[in-house]
């Protein structure tokens, strides 16, 4: 596990982001004092980790297949994710202030999406960074057009920015990361990311 956090945090600050040698530096502070966190489920989305990884090269890709069993990945039980997404994505937080390796400045972890899914519009107090490790996903953000990205590609959320991620025939695998304000309360999926049906939009 903290292996794999490691080789993140290289990655991280090797960016010309501020936001990722931030996350970086936040992550090479993070300590470990429990084992690894335990998970009893298989999300069904867990199909997709190969095929997302499949002939994805780089320190990412090669750390994540490393790390193996140690990430232990659930799927995300929040209302509104679970009725839009429910079956179709996984999460794991190997960093984080209830993590094995603990941080009270970043929640850290990995990110699955099934192919041909819609996270709809949301918004949180959190700075986010996603880096997309396998697959392809498209991120709305802002009044920005839906916009595609790819294996070594980041995208950076700002606080309480709307954004929304689609995928269509591949899966995304995505390292994802909170800063600043990181409370899970502050969190909202916006009304107006579906239409009149409750589809997302
Ligand atoms: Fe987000």
């Amino acid at each position: 596990m903290q292996r794999f956090v490691e080789a993140c945090a290289t990655w991280l600050a090797s960016r010309p982001e501020a936001a990722c040698r931030r996350a970086a530096l936040a992550l090479g502070e993070a300590a470990m004092i429990g084992g690894a966190a335990v998970t009893d489920e298989t999300p069904a989305v867990m199909a997709h980790l190969e095929p997302a990884l499949t002939a994805v090269r780089g320190p990412l890709a090669d750390a994540l297949r490393a790390a193996g069993d140690e990430i232990a990945w659930f799927e995300s039980r929040s209302g509104e994710v679970e009725r839009h997404m429910g079956g179709r994505n996984a999460m794991s937080q190997v960093v984080g202030p209830d993590s094995p390796l603990v941080s009270e400045t970043v929640r850290f972890g990995t990110f699955l999406i099934a192919p041909g899914t819609c996270y709809p519009r949301h918004a949180h107090s959190a700075d986010e960074l996603y880096v997309v490790v396998g697959g392809r996903g498209r991120w709305w953000i802002g009044d920005s057009p839906y916009r595609s990205y790819g294996p070594g590609e980041v995208v950076h959320v700002m606080p309480w920015q709307k954004h929304a991620i689609r995928t269509d025939e591949a899966p995304l695998l995505t390292l994802w990361a909170w800063m600043g304000d990181f409370d899970f309360k502050n969190y909202r999926m916006e009304p107006d990311g579906f239409d009149a049906d409750g589809q997302a939009i």
